[in-house]
């Protein structure tokens, strides 16, 4: 549900301010009754007319980033550069689902439908996130029982089940089901490995495909569709 006003000016009808008199003038209705109130909230899928011809809403985008290192997931930072700011124009109305650190890098999912992004980031959805790490020192077994059991960090944080795979010295595969402040790092940490360089490799289907640092695309048909699957 979003406000009425809102609605028609991402379908590009006019500017929230010019909307404001076109409602007030009955020239709107949703769902076949005139509606004089800028702020009321319509239904994404509501049948919107003005002056009797129906009006589009504006489809939502989606944007699949390589974050880069060195740049944060904020929407406005006063020092540092964001995602936004390395998007430039394309960004404009999107917004990071979840967050990197500044200093972790790879996928990286923006978009404007705010639904969808809620859906991602909610804790009872679980969606799949799997991190490539270089750590300092290597985890052993007891480690990676410790995260399939559910790991306690050094503050008390319980975490879920995560798994933990070992794929060299000092290199491994976290993946976990939730987004806790700097989760990662901190489950490494409490086993002794602490993190020394921390990628993304894959957000639920989303996975960087040849994209390369700061690179991005728009998902595609199949992308967006494995996305809605998850719901
Ligand atoms: N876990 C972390 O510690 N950092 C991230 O950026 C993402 C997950």
């Amino acid at each position: 549900m979003q406000r009425l006003d809102k609605f028609l000016s991402e379908a590009g009808v006019a500017s929230r301010r010019e909307l404001g008199a076109i409602i007030r003038a009955g020239r709107v209705s949703v769902d076949g009754q005139v509606i004089r109130r800028p702020e009321q909230k319509v239904d994404e899928h509501a049948a919107v007319l003005l002056d009797g011809a129906p009006v589009c809403a504006a489809a939502p985008r989606y944007l699949l980033l390589y974050k880069p290192l060195g740049c944060v997931c904020s929407t406005d930072d006063p020092r540092d550069q964001t995602v936004l700011d390395l998007l430039g124009r394309e960004g404009e109305g999107l917004f990071p689902v979840g967050r990197l650190d500044k200093m972790t890098e790879g996928v990286l999912l923006l978009t404007d439908d705010g639904q969808l992004g809620h859906n991602l980031t909610s804790p009872k959805k679980g969606v799949e996130k799997v991190y490539l790490a270089a750590c300092s020192g290597t985890p052993d077994q007891a480690a990676v029982d410790a995260f399939a059991a559910g790991l306690t960090l050094r503050d008390g944080t319980r975490c879920r089940p995560a798994r933990l795979e070992i794929l060299g010295p000092g290199q491994v595969r976290v993946t976990v089901h939730e987004g806790k402040y700097h989760q990662v790092r901190r489950m490494l940490a409490a086993v002794g490995a602490p993190v020394d360089a921390l990628l993304r490799e894959r957000f639920g289907p989303l996975t960087l495909d040849g994209l390369q640092s700061g690179q991005w695309r728009n998902l595609t048909k199949e992308e967006r569709s494995l996305l809605s699957d998850i719901f």
